[in-house]
């Protein structure tokens, strides 16, 4: 804070201006701040990333570059870090709704936490890697994120909600966990999680769903097995939000994209990876099975972003047994997901077969028509549909 009088009058009433004007959605001082936190492009080393920038309320909280929905366009499956030519391993899952993620937890069968892997108990948890992460905000201390945010416009906010001596070196630990939670207290507004698809519509009386539609709703939970862990109820005064937060193998081939944006090859074990993950070989290849809430606006899909449509996904569910060199009945994918005939005359064989599930999918039998209306069903999870509730 300055010593001069009439500059600290400036800076408070700053403060108090970007209180004022900060999104609509965040309405106490903590979720005031997070909205700046999460927005700011100047937190990142060197500056030009944000927490905004691979998760844009724009595109379901996903990253922009990664794929453009309305042309179809895929960039590439793993985001930029703030250093170019850096590339994460994963792509971007949604932060929207990620606030109803349950904690991690491994009782009564291993489910929740963020991240694909479940690293992060919480969203506060998860808040603390970006800023760290060499493939992404690349700052190297805590301390220099804390001493960014003292420059900032907002940091009269950020001591007003983290203590008068945030900004002490002393304190920079607890500041940095302040930071987080303001993050997850942003994160856990109604603008992340507006509840205002087509699907909440018909759930509340107010549409109903067209034949396809409605098609695609009865396989889902059906014939077509989604339902099994994309669970389509509500239940204990839950809301639906199609996963049951669990992890499981899908049987994924390997998204040779990213080795080569990586410039290295390696196998994601996921959940159960030595260092990030459980270091039990039974888990490897699990991953969390996400929300489909907004799924429309967040391609490419899966933790690699190797399937590139929803009809391809459902193709994949469908068909994945059928056309897979790996039980030898379809034509080999010679150059794995980069094979021309991927998706139609092959799907590439399993990153880590051992522990893939086979009893809900990978042999549906549906036919072109029935994959269609599931897509047409996870067309009606996309938000806007209907004006969120006051
Ligand atoms: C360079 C792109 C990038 C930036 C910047 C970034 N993220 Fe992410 N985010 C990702 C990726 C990739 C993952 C998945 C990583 C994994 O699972 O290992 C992720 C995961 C998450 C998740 C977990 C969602 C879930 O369902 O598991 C949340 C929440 C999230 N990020 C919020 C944030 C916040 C808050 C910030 C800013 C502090 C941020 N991200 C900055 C790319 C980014
Ligand atoms: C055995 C459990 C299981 C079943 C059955 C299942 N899924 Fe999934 N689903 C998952 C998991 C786990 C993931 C994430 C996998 C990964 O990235 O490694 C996933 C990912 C997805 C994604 C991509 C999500 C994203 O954000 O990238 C879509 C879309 C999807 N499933 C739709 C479906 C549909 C449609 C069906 C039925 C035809 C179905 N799923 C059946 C577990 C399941």
């Amino acid at each position: 804070m300055s010593r001069n009088p009439l500059l600290r009058l400036i800076g408070s009433s700053l403060a108090l201006f970007f209180i004022m004007t900060a999104g609509a959605q965040a309405q106490t001082p903590q979720e005031q701040l997070g909205d700046f936190l999460f927005n700011d492009l100047q937190l990142s080393e060197p500056a030009g990333q944000g927490c905004v920038t691979c998760h844009d309320p724009g595109f379901g909280f996903v990253d922009p570059a990664n794929a453009d929905p309305n042309s179809l366009t895929f960039l590439q499956p793993v985001s930029e870090g703030v250093i170019s030519g850096r590339f994460g391993k994963r792509n971007s899952p949604s932060a929207g709704y990620a606030a109803f993620t349950p904690l991690f937890t491994l009782k009564g069968g291993i489910q929740g936490g963020q991240f694909w892997d479940g690293r992060a108990d919480d969203l506060a948890e998860q808040a603390r890697g970006p800023f760290l992460n060499p493939d992404e905000m690349a700052n190297e201390t805590r301390k220099q994120v804390i001493d960014k945010i003292a420059l900032r416009p907002y940091a009269d906010l950020f001591k007003l909600v983290c203590g008068q001596d945030a900004f002490d070196p002393a304190n920079v630990d607890t500041s940095y966990v302040c930071m987080s939670e303001a993050i997850a207290a942003f994160e856990s507004t109604e603008f992340f999680s507006p509840f205002t698809s087509k699907f909440d519509a018909v759930q509340a009386g107010l549409a109903s769903f067209t034949p396809q539609e409605d098609l695609g709703r009865a396989l889902f939970s059906g014939n077509a097995k989604c339902g099994h862990c994309h669970t389509a109820k509500a239940g204990g005064g839950r809301p639906v939000f199609f996963t049951d937060f669990k992890y499981h193998n899908i049987g994924l081939p390997a998204n040779q994209e990213i080795f080569a944006l990586r410039n290295e090859i390696f196998t994601d074990l996921g959940l159960g990876d030595p260092i990030d993950g459980l270091n039990d070989p039974r888990q490897d290849g699990r991953f969390k099975n996400p929300h489909l809430r907004n799924i429309e606006l967040t391609p490419p899909y899966m933790h690699n972003g190797v399937l590139k449509t929803l009809k391809q996904v459902v193709h994949f569910y469908n068909t994945r047994d059928v056309l897979n060199d790996l039980f030898n009945n379809g034509l080999p994918c010679a150059e794995g997901n980069l094979d021309p005939g991927f998706g139609t005359t092959c799907w590439a064989a399993p990153e880590i077969p051992e522990t893939m599930d086979s009893s809900f999918l990978g042999d549906l039998n549906l036919t072109d028509a029935e994959e269609d209306a599931i897509v047409a069903f996870m067309l009606t999870f996309t938000d806007g549909w209907m004006a969120a509730a006051p």
